[in-house]
C-alpha cells in the first residue's frame, strides 16, 4: 500500500514561465523531499477518488469549483493531491499553481500534467507572492492539518483583495469523529438515522478508512473555521451544506438513501479576502 518516494529524485520543479512559485516571501521555493503521512495514503486515494472514479468529484467537488472560481484567471490549489481539481480548472483557461506536501501525490501530478504546475508545499508556508492570486481553493486539506489559523492567514496573504477562496470540509458537524448510520433493529419496523459524535471538543483522531489506511483527521467545530477565516481577512459569501450526488446515492442500499441523501457529507465555505486585511 505505502509508496515510497523516491528521495533521490529531483523535486518536481513549479519553476518556468511567469508562476511565480518559489519567488515570494517564503524563502526557499520548495523544501527538500520528506516523508509525510499523505505518501502512505497516496496511491489509496489516487485509485479510490480521482481519474474519474468518484462520483462526488465529477459530480459535485469540480462542478462546484468551477462554478465558484469561473472567470478567475490565476488560481492557487493548496493540498492539490494528483492535481484532479487544478487540472480542470486549467482546461477551463485559468493558469493553475498547485501545491502540495506530499512528493507521492505531486509526482502524480506531474505524471498527469494537463497544464498545472506543482511544487511541494505545506498549506501554511506558501512558496508565492503576496496578492498574486485571484482564487485559491483548499479541498478535504484542513481536516489533516494541525495549522488552520496559519493556513488561512497564508491563504489571504497571496490572494489579492477581492480574490475568492473556495474551501471544501468533510462537514465538520455531520462527520465529527463516531458519527455515521445506525440501523436500530431493536424496534419494529428497524429505524435508520444518522447518529452525530462529539461535536465541540476538538480532537485528532486516526481513522481506519479502508484496510490497512490510517488517516489522521482534525476535528473542530465549523466556527474554528468561519472565525479563522473572519479573522484572516476573507469574508464569508456563501455557504454550502452538499447533499450527496446522485451516483454516491446510487451505490447505497434502498433503506439508506433517505437518511444519506438528507445528510451533508461535504461542506464548502466560499469567502472574499477583504480589501485590506489590516
Ligand atoms: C484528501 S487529499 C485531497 C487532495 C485534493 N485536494 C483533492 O481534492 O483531490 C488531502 C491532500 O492534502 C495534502 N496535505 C496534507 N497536509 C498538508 C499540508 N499541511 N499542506 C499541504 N498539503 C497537505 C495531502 O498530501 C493530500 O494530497
Amino acid at each position: 500500500m505505502s509508496t515510497e518516494p523516491d528521495r533521490g529524485s529531483a523535486v518536481p520543479s513549479a519553476a518556468g514561465g511567469d508562476s511565480g512559485v518559489g519567488a515570494g516571501e517564503c524563502g526557499s521555493a520548495v523544501p527538500s523531499a520528506s516523508q509525510t503521512e499523505w505518501d502512505g495514503h497516496a496511491r489509496w486515494w489516487q485509485e479510490k477518488f480521482t481519474d474519474g472514479v468518484d462520483p462526488e468529484y465529477t459530480e459535485q467537488i469540480i462542478p462546484m469549483v468551477m462554478e465558484h472560481l469561473a472567470g478567475r484567471e490565476r488560481v492557487l490549489d493548496i493540498g492539490t493531491g494528483e492535481g484532479q481539481i487544478a487540472r480542470a480548472l486549467a482546461q477551463a483557461g485559468a493558469e493553475v499553481v498547485g501545491l502540495d506536501l506530499t512528493m507521492a501525490q505531486i509526482r502524480t501530478a506531474h505524471e498527469r500534467a494537463g497544464g498545472p504546475v506543482y511544487a511541494l508545499a505545506g498549506s501554511d508556508r506558501l512558496p508565492v507572492d503576496s496578492n498574486s492570486f485571484a482564487g485559491a481553493v483548499v479541498c478535504l486539506v484542513y481536516e489533516h492539518i494541525d495549522t488552520l489559523e496559519e493556513s488561512l492567514a497564508e491563504v489571504a496573504r497571496v490572494l489579492r483583495p477581492r480574490g475568492r477562496l473556495v474551501l471544501i470540509l468533510n462537514h465538520p458537524l455531520f462527520q465529527t469523529p463516531n458519527s455515521g448510520l445506525i440501523v436500530d433493529h431493536m424496534i419494529d419496523p428497524p429505524e435508520t438515522y444518522w447518529r452525530v459524535g462529539a461535536y465541540l471538543h476538538e480532537t485528532a483522531t486516526v481513522e481506519e478508512v479502508n484496510k490497512g489506511v490510517h488517516v489522521r483527521f482534525v476535528h473542530r467545530p465549523l466556527s474554528r473555521y468561519v472565525n479563522g477565516m473572519i479573522a484572516a481577512g476573507i469574508d464569508l459569501v456563501a455557504m454550502l451544506e452538499l447533499s450527496p450526488p446522485p451516483g454516491f446515492v446510487a451505490k447505497v442500499p434502498e433503506h439508506e438513501t433517505d437518511v444519506l441523501g438528507n445528510t451533508p457529507r461535504l461542506l464548502a465555505l466560499i469567502g472574499d479576502r477583504r480589501q485590506s486585511t489590516g
